[in-house]
């Protein structure tokens, strides 16, 4: 048995079932990691430890529910391409995939780590990661052992393209992915996901795909409508997939779908801040009663960086969204993108999974755009 209090909170965000449910000028109290008590600083019991948050904001973590942070290398010269003006397409995941396969468990491990922790330092508590660099057998299953070392949340993408190898012959490439390469993967994973966009899979193709990792016991979510509409989000809503991911592209009838559907809709403004693209407007997904998450998508290729309150400013600046919808979909919302009921709230009774920021208000953490110091706090140990 172990307790702890947090004296001195100006504003706790718990994340109700519709809003970020404020709780001003208060203190918790935690016990086996488990959040036991809110209340006044007055009435605060006694804990084996204390720790002062002098006023400042308390948040869950950030649950950031796409990335593909274990790869090889960089991109920086398509970097450097696109922001003068040349359209990103998707043949870039080439390069990386050739690095990726070239690259020992080690290095990849090295990788990550410096990626996730950058992550931590910014306020990430819960990160996934997709495989998708390794387009054969072997890398990809190699990709998901290292993801395996940081989070439960990982999530096999053999369906990113099609390999160079396979580009005269897609259906053997979707045969190997639904096949022996699912066998192989489908013990390291809890996901799956295809990219179901213009130049990576179609829409039949990315049905027999997710169905098959479904038949193994995989849960599923999809790449969608990020280059154009072709069908991926619909798909999402039949198949009535956690999420689709980007879901940059969508008509009114697809929004109602999602809906209907109660799919996830994943916004990933990096993408569209790194590939110079035009942003959705994420008020028609709140709009139309859809949940939305924010996500850093971490990539080399198209959103190479992992702060969520980077990612917040761009959602208020370019979606739309207002401070508090931002850091909802920032937590809450990524915890149910990722079918997650433990995290991505404060409420008696949740896990101590949380944040704790040095700035006044929440809003000061888009505001600074992520220059806002923070100490993450899960279970039993301050960091
Ligand atoms: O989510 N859209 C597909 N995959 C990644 C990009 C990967 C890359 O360009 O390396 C994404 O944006
Ligand atoms: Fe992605």
């Amino acid at each position: 048995m172990s307790s702890q209090l947090i004296k001195n909170i100006g504003q706790l965000i718990t994340n109700s079932d519709k809003d970020l449910g404020i709780v001003e000028n208060c203190a918790i109290a935690i016990e086996n990691g488990l959040i036991s008590w809110i209340g006044t600083n007055a009435s605060a019991p006694a804990a084996d430890s204390m720790f002062d948050a002098k006023n400042g904001v308390v948040t869950p973590g950030f649950v950031d529910s796409h990335t593909h942070a274990v790869f090889a290398g960089d991109r920086h010269k398509d970097y450097v391409a696109r922001m003068a003006g040349t359209k990103y397409q998707s043949g870039g995941i080439k390069t990386t995939v050739t690095a990726t396969r070239n690259a020992s468990d080690e290095e990849l491990i090295r990788s990550t780590k410096a990626i996730v922790d950058r992550a931590i330092a910014s306020g990430t508590t819960t990160i996934e990661i997709k495989s998708g660099y390794g387009l054969d057998i072997e890398t990809e299953a190699k990709i998901l052992k290292v993801a395996q070392q940081f989070t439960t949340e990982t999530t096999f993408l053999g369906a990113h393209v099609i390999p160079a190898e396979f580009i005269d012959n897609r259906d053997e490439y979707v045969s190997l992915v639904k096949g022996a390469m699912l066998e192989e993967c489908a013990p390291y994973a809890k996901w799956i996901d295809v990219f179901c966009d213009q130049s990576a899979f179609t829409v039949d193709e990315a049905r027999e795909i997710i169905s098959a990792g479904v038949a193994k016991g995989l849960r599923g979510r999809i790449h969608g409508n990020q280059l154009a509409d072709t069908g991926g989000a619909d798909l999402a809503a039949e198949l009535k997939l956690a999420s689709v991911d980007h879901c940059t592209h969508v008509s009114d009838k697809t929004i109602e779908k999602l809906s209907d559907a109660g799919v996830v809709a994943t916004l990933l403004p990096g993408a569209e801040f790194f590939t110079k693209s035009k942003y959705p407007d994420a008020q028609r997904y709140l709009n139309a009663g859809i949940t939305v998450a924010l996500a850093s998508d971490c990539n080399p290729g198209s959103s190479f960086m992992t702060s969520m309150p980077v990612v917040m400013a761009l959602a208020i600046r370019e979606m739309n969204m207002t401070p508090a919808q931002a850091l909802y979909a920032a937590t809450k919302g990524g915890a149910k993108a990722l079918q997650r009921e433990d995290i991505g709230h404060l409420n008696l009774g949740a896990k101590a999974d949380l944040v704790i920021w040095d700035a006044p208000t929440f809003e000061h953490i888009p505001y600074r755009m992520g220059e806002v110091d923070c100490q993450t706090f899960v279970g039993k140990t301050l960091n």
